[in-house]
């Protein structure tokens, strides 16, 4: 790979050696890709930040490396961790759980890294522009930055992130060259997706049986922000899908710039969906009702307090989002309106990094095949997929 003289001054160690470890990581990804250089990122999101799922060794990696010099030189944000940071009693988690996240922040604090706690950070603070260069690793955000809102990232490991944090570039390969990002199969849906359960089975039908591909999907309609984030994390959660294309929505898909001729092309129809959905979902009734893979919008918060306001929950619910998003639904009454009937608004976690075994949870229903992939691995706890409505539904009326 060819380094610019900076570049070179800091793999040799001339900056210290949390900067030095941090460039071999991001040449030696460089190489196995075949990249010809670095280049500048605006922001890292980085993932692997649960002691859920880093456990002792990554706990002992962040301390190190803080202590190392580790220090973010662009704007870095974190993903979930394992529990709500002020609300942990609340939710349940074990205080030797809580003790060893608590240290994760304060690592991650002193690198100087944004303790944002959110898998949407482009709801929050960190809402990237049309063609600028990131270096994340949260595979949703991946999909929602490369496709939704057009700009450039590889689906890196949380700690090829936090190299990038530190010295600000990423090898140039991949989803950042315009060559890799043009469209390799033509979807044509057969029926437009009517809610936020449907859109998240189609892009986990995507992911499973397209891989790691980039679909051009006609005949979509007009999704909404919710629904395109719902696809794009169902596509990254059952295959390694970082890219889609929506034709006429998507920014790089707008005015007919790829016409789909000469792709593979993939009919969906309705069965496809409610094969993936009889696949996921469990057909047992849950106690508890889990909505936030990803985290929450406002207008889903919004919509949840409007469906729940002078209600009372017979079944527990619990709504995880950012923080920042927390906050404005606060200001806006949404808060109140669902902690009074008897539901907990989250943030800085959620339902699949947070200890849910030791939370009493063996199983939720939810919206999110992304969560329904996951929670049955790392909690054993199954989920019953039905629309954030119907959720809430469940919720009020204790039904299946
Ligand atoms: Fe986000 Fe956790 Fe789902 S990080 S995408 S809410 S698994």
């Amino acid at each position: 790979m060819e380094l610019t003289k900076e570049e070179e001054r800091i793999l040799a160690g001339e900056e210290g050696e949390a900067r030095q470890q941090a460039m071999r990581l991001l040449v030696a990804l460089g190489r196995i890709f075949g990249a010809k250089r670095m280049i500048r990122v605006r922001s890292a999101q980085i993932s692997g930040v649960s002691y859920r799922t880093i456990g002792d060794a990554g706990l002992e990696f962040l301390e190190d490396f803080a202590r190392a010099g580790a220090r973010a030189s662009i704007r870095a944000t974190l993903n979930p961790c394992g529990m709500d940071l002020r609300r942990w009693r609340r939710m349940g988690v074990p205080p030797e759980f809580a003790e060893k996240q608590l240290r994760i922040a304060r690592a991650f604090k002193r690198m100087g890294i944004e303790l944002t706690w959110t898998c949407t950070p482009y709801y929050a603070s960190n809402r990237p522009r049309f063609g600028q260069s990131l270096a994340w690793a949260e595979s949703s955000a991946v999909a929602f930055a490369n496709s939704v809102l057009g700009a450039r990232t590889n689906r890196e490991g949380g700690p090829a992130a936090l190299a990038s944090a530190v010295v600000g570039r990423t090898p140039l390969y991949g989803l950042h060259l315009d060559s890799e990002r043009e469209p390799t199969h033509s979807i044509r849906m057969g029926f437009k997706p009517s809610n936020d359960l449907e859109y998240n089975l189609l892009g986990y039908f995507l992911g499973k049986s397209l891989g790691s591909a980039i679909p051009l999907i006609s005949g979509l309609g007009r999704p909404g922000l919710d629904d395109l984030k719902y696809l794009g994390a169902s596509a990254a959660a059952s295959g390694g899908i970082a890219l889609f294309h929506v034709e006429g929505v998507t920014p790089e898909a707008k005015r007919g710039r790829f016409d789909g001729r000469g792709l593979e092309a993939l009919g969906i129809g309705e069965e496809d969906l409610v094969a993936v959905k009889d696949a996921l979902s469990s057909s047992r009734d849950f106690d508890w009702v889990l909505l936030g893979c990803p985290h929450l919008s406002l207008a889903e918060l919004g919509a949840i307090a409007g469906l729940v306001r002078g209600k009372r929950l017979r079944k527990r619910l619990i709504c995880f989002t950012s923080r920042a998003v927390r906050a404005e639904a606060s200001r806006r009454g949404y808060i109140r309106a669902i902690e009074r009937a008897g539901g907990l608004v989250a943030c800085d976690t959620c339902m699949v990094v947070s200890p849910l075994e030791a939370m009493g949870i063996d199983g939720a229903y939810t919206n999110s095949c992304k969560a329904a992939h996951y929670m049955p691995s790392l909690s054993g706890a199954e989920a019953a997929l039905r629309s954030l409505r119907d959720c809430v539904h469940v919720a009020i009326q204790a039904g299946p």
